[in-house]
């Protein structure tokens, strides 16, 4: 079984003291650090770049998981890999506009683990080729392009199909919207990665959400 892993998204953390914010979520039990890279085009909001993620790959101490929301994953692979991505995700949306087995073969050479993600209006079995190649499956589950909006439940029946269906033994990762009052239901159709900006950052108590977040979803789980 695969560990269950919170992932706080540095989207929603304060900018101007990122390495303080870092060491909070750290200090608080963060398995991975959710750095969301957006190019605007891709999506319509703009972040940061490898420069930034090799800064807070700096001061990390716990894996970095970079989620490329960008139109050219390929061509910016390895300043992102160089910068200290430790989980390397790209979406299947742009899998035409680029070669993904290259891509795939590229992060996985340099040891780092790959992931690909699909917008809540996906078709799960439009992953199914890649499936064999992939450490993660990142199923999202509201539009990509900001924190803070409202979590779509529909999107529970791809993780249904993506590990039933299509049998899929690796991580699965769910991203948006996710809180005390709905990781339970994604625990139990098999996610055991959960991304938490709002939820985290936003919480009085960042400790005892990350607690929280943790203990539901271990509850939950099935098996
Ligand atoms: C959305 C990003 C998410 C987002 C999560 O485009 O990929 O990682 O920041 O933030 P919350 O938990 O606030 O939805
Ligand atoms: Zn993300």
């Amino acid at each position: 079984m695969h560990p269950i892993r919170i992932a706080p998204s540095l989207l929603s953390c304060d900018f101007s003291r990122i390495a303080e914010e870092v060491a909070k979520v750290e200090s608080c039990g963060a398995d991975w650090l959710h750095v969301d890279v957006m190019d605007g085009h891709f999506v319509p909001n703009i972040t940061i770049g490898p420069p930034v993620v090799a800064k807070i790959k700096e001061v990390a101490t716990t894996p970095l998981d970079v989620h490329l929301m960008i139109e050219d994953p390929l061509s910016h692979a390895d300043s992102f890999l160089d910068a200290g991505a430790d989980v390397f995700t790209f979406h299947l949306e742009i899998v035409e506009k680029i070669d993904p087995m290259k891509l795939i073969d590229k992060v996985k050479s340099r040891g780092r683990k790959v992931a690909m993600a699909m917008n809540p209006d996906g078709n799960p079995h439009d992953l199914s080729p890649f499936l064999p190649c992939l450490d993660m499956v990142l199923v999202m589950s509201v539009f990509p392009g900001f924190g803070g909006q409202k979590f779509m439940p529909e999107v529970l029946d791809h993780v249904r199909v993506i590990r039933d269906e299509l049998g899929f033994t690796g991580e699965i990762e769910m991203d948006g919207g996710i809180g005390p009052e709905n990781i339970a239901a994604c625990a139990e159709v098999g996610t055991n990665a959960f991304v938490a900006g709002t939820a985290v950052f936003g919480a009085e108590d960042v400790g005892q959400r990350i607690t929280d977040l943790r203990e539901t979803a271990t509850k939950s789980r099935p098996g």
